[in-house]
Formats: C-alpha cells, sequence, structure tokens
C-alpha cells in the first residue's frame, strides 16, 4: 500500500500548521546562494497545498515570514517579497482548480504596498472557495497577536461594552488572528530544528508536534504523507487517561 492510502480520511487534522524551515541551509549546501533556497520553497509551498486539497485537509497554515524576518539583510526580504508577489500571480490558479480560500494573518500593513494588494486582490478573488483555507502568515508574531487581543479586551472592558468577568477562552478566540479557524491539530516543522519560533502559541495548545530533518525545499508530498500518519497512529488525550478515551 502506498503511503497516500495508509493516510485514514476520517482522521485528518483539522488544522494544519506549518513552520517551514531550512531553505538557506538547503542552499548553503548546494553552493547557491540563500535566495535560491527561498525560491524552491515555494515548489514545497506548491506541492504540501496541493496534496492537502487532494486529502481533504480543510485548514493549512503556513509560516511565510515572521515579524523577526524584517530583520533579515535587505537583499533576502526583498527577494521573500518578490516571491511572495511571483507565487500569488502564479498560484491563483492552483487555488481556483482546487476550490482554495486565501487568507492572511499578521502585520499586513508592514508588507511592502505591491505584495500587499496582490494578496489582498488574491484574498477577494478566492473568498468563496470552500474547499481549503490556505493561511499565509506574513510578519506574523504570536506573542504581538496576544498582546493586541489584551488590549482590545481591555478597550472593551473600560467602554464597559464587556465585563471583565465574561472573558474566557472563547471570547479571546474570537479576538485572535485565527477566529475563523479550529485549534490546530497538528504542527509541522522542516529542517531538524526543534522550536516553535512564536508561531500560534495559543492555538497549539493540544497540537501534535512533528519534526523532521528534511530541509523545505526537499519536502515532498510523500514526506507530508509520512507526517500525517505518524500523527494518525497518535494517541491524543487532552489531558484525560488513555482508559477514559477508550
Ligand atoms: C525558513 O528558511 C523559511 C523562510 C523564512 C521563508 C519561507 C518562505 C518560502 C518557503 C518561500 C515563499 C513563500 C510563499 C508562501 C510564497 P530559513 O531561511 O530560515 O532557512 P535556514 O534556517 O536554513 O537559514
Amino acid at each position: 500500500m502506498s503511503l497516500k492510502e495508509q493516510i485514514n480520511k476520517e482522521k485528518l487534522p483539522a488544522h494544519l500548521a506549518i513552520i517551514m524551515d531550512g531553505n538557506g541551509r538547503w542552499a548553503k549546501q548546494q553552493g547557491l546562494m540563500r535566495v535560491v533556497g527561498h525560491e524552491n520553497g515555494t515548489k514545497s509551498v506548491r506541492q504540501t497545498v496541493e496534496a492537502c486539497a487532494e486529502l481533504g485537509i480543510k485548514n493549512l497554515t503556513l509560516y511565510a515570514f515572521s515579524t523577526e524576518n524584517w530583520n533579515r539583510p535587505k537583499l533576502e526580504v526583498q527577494t521573500l517579497m518578490r516571491l511572495l508577489v511571483k507565487s500569488l500571480k502564479k498560484e491563483i490558479k492552483t487555488f481556483q482548480d482546487n476550490n482554495i480560500k486565501l487568507c492572511a494573518i499578521g502585520n499586513l500593513n508592514d508588507l511592502p504596498k505591491k505584495a500587499h494588494q496582490e494578496l489582498l486582490g488574491v484574498i477577494e478573488k478566492t473568498k468563496n472557495n470552500s474547499n481549503m483555507t490556505l493561511t499565509l502568515a506574513l510578519s506574523y508574531g504570536s506573542r504581538e497577536e496576544i498582546v493586541n487581543v489584551i488590549k482590545e479586551l481591555s478597550v472593551k472592558v473600560k467602554n464597559n461594552i464587556i465585563s471583565s468577568e465574561s472573558i474566557d477562552e472563547s471570547i479571546i478566540n474570537k479576538h485572535l488572528y485565527t477566529q475563523n479557524l479550529p485549534d490546530v491539530d497538528l504542527l509541522i516543522r522542516t529542517s531538524g530544528e526543534q522550536r516553535i519560533s512564536n508561531f500560534l502559541l495559543w492555538q497549539i495548545a493540544y497540537a501534535e508536534l512533528y519534526f523532521t530533518d528534511v530541509l523545505w525545499p526537499d519536502f515532498s508530498k510523500e514526506n507530508l504523507y509520512e507526517a500525517l500518519i505518524n500523527y494518525q497512529n497518535r494517541e491524543r488525550r487532552f489531558g484525560k487517561t488513555s482508559e477514559q478515551l477508550t
């Protein structure tokens, strides 16, 4: 049986999130410039998006650019923004063909005007698609997201729109960028690094974490299937005992 056939379609993660890491190291290994790694990383983005849509995963969130990534060399930041624009222009057809709705989370106003406009254009054009929601985290930082929620809720309490006693997990969820997404079930990070890097800290409270040594430009559909099979073989207890689950 192929890896794809081993995946149980009834037990797919409702929300898969990926930290795409290792583009720079991939390029270095080949004696190429870092930006070539990012270019090749876009191929893995396409493969992964297609594979998730084919399988029936409803929500995929990709960490494409963190708030900290603005500190990278200017040329690298420019290249990443250029690749974003190029990919959006190219992939609109993939999104429409696969009925994929594009969303974005993060400080989108920080993006260069061209990238921001292109992004908003594709979001608008795909807003009625319903097979899968693809969310790009761009200029995203999870702590900043949480700080913003606290600020918004404080203002609402101050203006008597809500009471402090009414603040619960569901209210917080409704104020996060991810308000329309379920909690993350599976978080994959490529390249052998085993950390979260300020990504969806609230949303991964009960996520299964999967780390692979594969560098992002090498991450194939087969690698995704392996991660999903591994996830499906785990027992998710959500704080309960194993016996309680059966
Ligand atoms: C991490 O590799 C990757 C990024 C910071 C950017 C991810 C971007 C892409 C995959 C391409 C463009 C994306 C879209 C959605 C069009 P790294 O540079 O940190 O690698 P390193 O740790 O080996 O240096």
